[in-house]
């Protein structure tokens, strides 16, 4: 039985070509500390992550200097909310954010407002005019949930947020590579992001963006092994974010991911996975006990929740797993998203795809669940 992998939106399986050969490599051969030596190790260390933060910055149209390399979109989104925000200022997030906002932003004491959202949680752009006739400090979108795929107008949200003054910070965990995205053409100010989901590298890798002019207030530091008589923690962005010995090995192992991207462009992978999305939620809707939970616009991402009658989620997780079906159950760090689709307290069963998988496969992950249900 062939092992279907549908849990890209938790990490992305298999890795872009060249991935797992480039992890071997520089543990074996390249294995310096970046930027704490002179020597030749340190220096392809070093070189690892330049290569990689001028990958990543061209993806996503930014200039290289505005991007910190970060372990993930969760290191990345804490570093933005602690830098950008004050005790108890305002902020407007929506049902799809993730735990990885929330949990800051309740540590920060943030007064939080959510926007109101269809029934796939796309973003009502009109109330959001309404709450940012309030004095906003920032707005928090997930630009494609990882609940239910629904990609947001970044375009629109953007311009509200221009003309009330408010900051956008958007989280792409789940977008950065699997969209084509140019922050600098959107007018986003910060974008966090991981590097082993889209961007289909490592687990330990992923950045933040900050549009130039935008300063964090420092929030972790550490070693950046230069101005080491300087007991003051550097200020500046990007190298006030990256303290500590940088994970070379991730961001080595992340570009032959970067460079595979940019060939393929992330415009033609997702036109690879989004006829396969499609043929799943249709599949998904002929079964009469399941019902589906998923935004079907041409831009959404190819994630799909449903809930089966009878079954909890994460029991039928677990006897699909007997069947080599690999499905996430549960609320997906995203308990809002829950609350407003009225999926609480189990959550749902979430399919998700990534740009190795072909219809064939949706097939037999049809087929098999159907033998479950009966
Ligand atoms: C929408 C969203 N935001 C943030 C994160 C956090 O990403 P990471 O766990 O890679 O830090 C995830 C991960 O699932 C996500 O789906």
């Amino acid at each position: 039985m062939t092992q279907l992998y549908f849990d890209h939106a938790a990490t992305s399986f298999p890795k872009a070509p060249g991935v797992a050969e480039a992890a071997a490599r520089f543990l074996g051969e390249d294995a310096g500390n970046a930027g704490r030596g002179v020597h030749r190790l340190a220096n392809r260390a070093a070189d690892a992550l330049s290569h990689a933060r001028r990958a990543l910055a061209e993806l996503i149209g930014a200039p290289s200097a505005r991007l910190a390399l970060a372990p993930g979109a969760t290191f990345a989104l804490n570093a933005a909310l602690q830098g950008l925000l004050e005790r108890g200022d305002r902020v407007v997030v929506g049902p799809e954010a993730h735990t990885s906002v929330l949990r800051p932003l309740r540590l920060l004491g943030a007064e939080v407002q959510e926007v109101r959202s269809d029934d796939v949680l796309r973003w009502d752009l009109e109330h959001l005019a309404q709450l940012l006739e309030q004095p906003t400090r920032l707005v928090v979108v997930a630009h494609g949930s990882n609940v239910t795929g629904a990609v947001q107008d970044l375009a629109g949200i953007a311009a509200r947020c221009t003309a009330s003054g408010a900051r956008l910070l958007v989280d792409g965990a789940q977008t950065v590579g699997a969209l084509p995205l140019d922050v600098d053409a959107l007018g986003v100010d910060a974008l966090a992001f991981s590097g082993h989901k889209g961007l289909l590298g490592p687990t330990g890798s992923g950045g933040l963006y900050l549009r130039e002019g935008l300063e964090l207030r420092p929030w972790i530091t550490g070693g950046s092994g230069s101005r080491s008589h300087d007991e003051a923690p550097p200020a500046e962005f990007p190298g006030a974010l990256e303290v500590g010995t940088p994970n070379a090995w991730a961001f080595a192992t992340l570009s032959p991911a970067l460079t595979w991207i940019a060939d393929q462009t992330p415009a033609a992978l997702h036109a690879r996975t989004a006829p396969l999305a499609e043929a799943l939620r249709a599949g998904l809707r002929a079964l009469p006990q399941v019902t589906v939970f998923a935004a079907d616009q041409p831009q959404d991402l190819p994630v799909v929740s449903f809930t089966v009658e009878g079954w909890r989620p994460q029991e039928l997780a677990v006897t699909l797993d007997a069947l080599e079906v690999s499905l996430r159950a549960g609320l997906h760090c995203a308990p809002r998203a829950h609350r407003r689709l009225g999926t609480e307290p189990d959550g749902t069963l979430r399919a998700s795809l990534g740009p190795f998988l072909a219809a064939d496969d949706v097939a037999e992950f049809l087929a098999r669940l159907r033998e479950v249900l009966g």
